[in-house]
């Protein structure tokens, strides 16, 4: 017993420290000193720890990412992750629509006349639903080829290989006035393209000299100046899962002015910041932190323009918020907080020893989000109060919601990761 103790610290320590060449040979010269000392039970024990210390099919999400830091991230207490749940899991009552029609529709949005959907798609496309049909309406990437086509019955996901090419349009939102539509995409920074629809124009790609890298989503004020989000200046939003792990705390919410062309940071070392809505009278803007869960309000106008304060400890990943004709936010869960992901984010050198194990990256995120796609969206007041709250905790119906947007007593719901925009009847 003793000498397995300690062996399994020096693995411990060795794969913290050492590089995989050096690993290699102290695990090979202990392989042979140990079998000569032990049975060969302890040896099958020993091959087993080998594998996973040396990860001989790259299956670890860390493969590919030597610069890999895990960080710790400053969780609220647990006893302040909020427990409410929707008891008849309402959503299972939704309507899917699209299926297949549309894949990874992180955002919905209709414009000032009130057509739509349009949403934005895994091929790199903003689609526009005409009523009868999809339509193509606009992209992002000015190189878009062959390549980008979309691929019969494929996966959102199958795209990633490609989005940095074709452009992956996240948030979407109209200015009503000038029905000019924004688009935050993933790789291409803030752009927007005119009601007429085709390629978007590139409004800016980086702020005080550092790219952005994972513009994620924008709103607009009643004078045209713009607020968006880079969810991160280190990793792409094809590694998120790279950047969900590590935990870094990178990202930005930034104003882009087009008065003066210039984009200014509001907000900085944030976690995977995600989701933004302007209030209904301009006066702050509310913003989602993905690592940490939280709803932050950033005030405009006032006596405390120019800060930021926590809104509410949210019941998850979050993603989208949109606020609705009362003024109140709908909230886009990704996923629930559950113990496994909160005592991850408090002890990081113990993520990444998990992270090392050569385990698929799909394993990993299905830990992450408790096992199984579910789905969970929350209204909250301006001030923080949770105001509804509708699931489907089986993830039967709805899963992995990015966006919610209501409209005329229905709530339009898209996802990243899924083939469909499913409907929900409030009344
Ligand atoms: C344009 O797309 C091709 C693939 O179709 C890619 O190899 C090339 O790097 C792209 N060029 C730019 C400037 O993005």
């Amino acid at each position: 017993m003793q000498s397995t103790n300690l062996f399994f610290s020096v693995l411990n320590i060795a794969t913290f420290i050492l590089d995989p060449s050096t690993q290699a040979l102290i695990y090979l010269s202990l392989v042979m000193t140990y079998t000569t000392l032990t049975q060969g039970f302890a040896a099958v024990i020993f091959l087993i720890a080998l594998y996973c210390g040396l990860d001989p099919f790259k299956h670890s999400p860390l493969h590919g990412f030597p610069d890999f830091e895990a960080h710790k991230i400053n969780m609220p207490s647990w006893s302040e992750v909020p427990m409410d749940h929707d008891k008849h899991n309402l959503l299972q009552k939704s309507e899917l629509m699209f299926v297949n029609q549309v894949q990874g529709p992180e955002s919905v949005a209709f414009d000032p006349h009130g057509l739509g959907p349009y949403t934005g798609v895994a091929d790199g496309r903003i689609l526009f639903w005409n009523g009868l049909s999809w339509t193509d309406f606009a992209y992002t990437s000015f190189n878009r080829s062959e390549l980008c086509n979309p691929k019969a019955s494929a996966s959102p996901l199958s795209y990633v290989e490609t989005e940095h090419i074709c452009g992956r349009p996240l948030g979407l939102r109209f200015d009503k006035k000038t029905g000019d539509l924004y688009i935050a995409d993933a790789y291409f920074g803030l752009m927007k393209v005119g009601p007429q629809g085709g390629l978007a124009t590139s409004l800016t790609t980086e702020a005080e000299g550092v790219p952005l890298r994972f513009t994620n989503d924008v709103d607009i004020d009643a004078e045209g100046n713009i607020y968006f989000t880079d969810s991160s200046t280190t990793y792409q939003r094809r590694n998120f899962n790279q950047l969900i792990f590590s935990g870094e705390n990178s990202g930005r919410v930034l104003k882009y002015s087009p008065a003066t062309k210039k984009t200014t940071v509001l907000a900085r070392n944030l976690g995977f910041p995600n989701g933004i809505s302007l209030s209904k009278d301009d006066s702050f803007f509310v913003f989602s932190e993905g690592l940490i869960g939280r709803l932050c309000k950033y005030w405009l106008k006032g006596d405390k323009a120019g800060t930021s304060e926590i809104l509410a400890i949210l019941p998850g990943f979050p993603d989208n918020v949109r606020v609705n004709e009362d003024g109140d936010y709908w909230v886009a869960i990704h996923c629930r907080r559950y113990m496994y992901s909160y005592i991850n984010a408090l002890f990081p050198k113990m993520r990444k020893a998990i992270l090392k194990l050569p385990i698929p990256t799909l394993f990993h995120y299905l830990l992450q989000i408790g096992g199984r796609f579910h789905a969970v969206v929350v209204k909250y007041s301006p001030e923080g109060k949770i105001l509804q709250i509708l699931e489907d905790s089986e993830g039967k119906v709805v899963k992995a919601v990015s966006e919610v947007e209501e409209k005329d007593g229905k709530l339009w719901m898209g996802s990243v990761l899924m083939p469909f925009i499913a409907v929900y009847h409030l009344t």
